[in-house]
């Protein structure tokens, strides 16, 4: 089956929980990624072919978004599937007339700084002691399209 992305569905909500809570140690529940595949602001797509390869959730406000998280399964880690979901999603937002993304990551993300410069975006600014255990968060920024 060709690699596409889809909306995530209602049977895809406890991989999402499991991820979430074993990555982003922001205690998620069953009934909260319900509220936000309901919620028309949130967008959670699904990097899919026979099965799931990760999914990433999104503020869509307009033209801008802002991506609130990001996951490639434990087991398809570095093998491109990150940058091929990128160039996805980016034809999705192009699609929505979305201008403009941005994200924060920890600069100790090695992995993740690496696919957001190889897709194009720059770092416009540090959010100092953002996280829990205190480590800054440097926000990245892309334009999409071409006005
Ligand atoms: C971050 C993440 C989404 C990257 O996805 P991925 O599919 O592994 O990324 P890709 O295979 O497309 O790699 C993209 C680039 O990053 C590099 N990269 C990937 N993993 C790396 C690692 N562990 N260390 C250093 N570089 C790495 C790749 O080499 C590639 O660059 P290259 O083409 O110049 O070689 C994935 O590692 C993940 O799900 N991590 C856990 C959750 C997370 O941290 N999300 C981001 C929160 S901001």
């Amino acid at each position: 089956m060709k690699m596409t992305i889809r909306e995530a569905v209602v049977e895809d909500i406890e991989l999402i929980v499991k991820y979430e809570n074993e990555y982003f140690h922001n205690f998620t529940t069953i009934s909260k990624i319900e509220e936000e595949i309901n919620n028309p602001l949130i967008h959670i797509y699904m990097l899919v072919n026979k099965g799931v390869l990760g999914y990433v959730n999104l503020w869509i406000d307009d033209d801008k978004a802002q991506i609130n998280s990001l996951v490639i399964l434990k087991e398809l880690r570095n093998k491109g599937y990150g940058f091929r979901f990128f160039n996805f999603l980016f034809r999705k937002l192009d699609e929505l007339r979305v201008k403009e993304i941005t994200l924060e990551v920890r600069p100790s993300n090695l992995a993740a700084m690496k696919l957001y410069e190889k897709c194009g975006f720059n770092q416009v600014a540090v959010r100092k002691n953002y996280y829990n255990n205190g480590e800054d968060a440097l926000l990245m920024y892309k334009r999409l399209g071409s006005d």
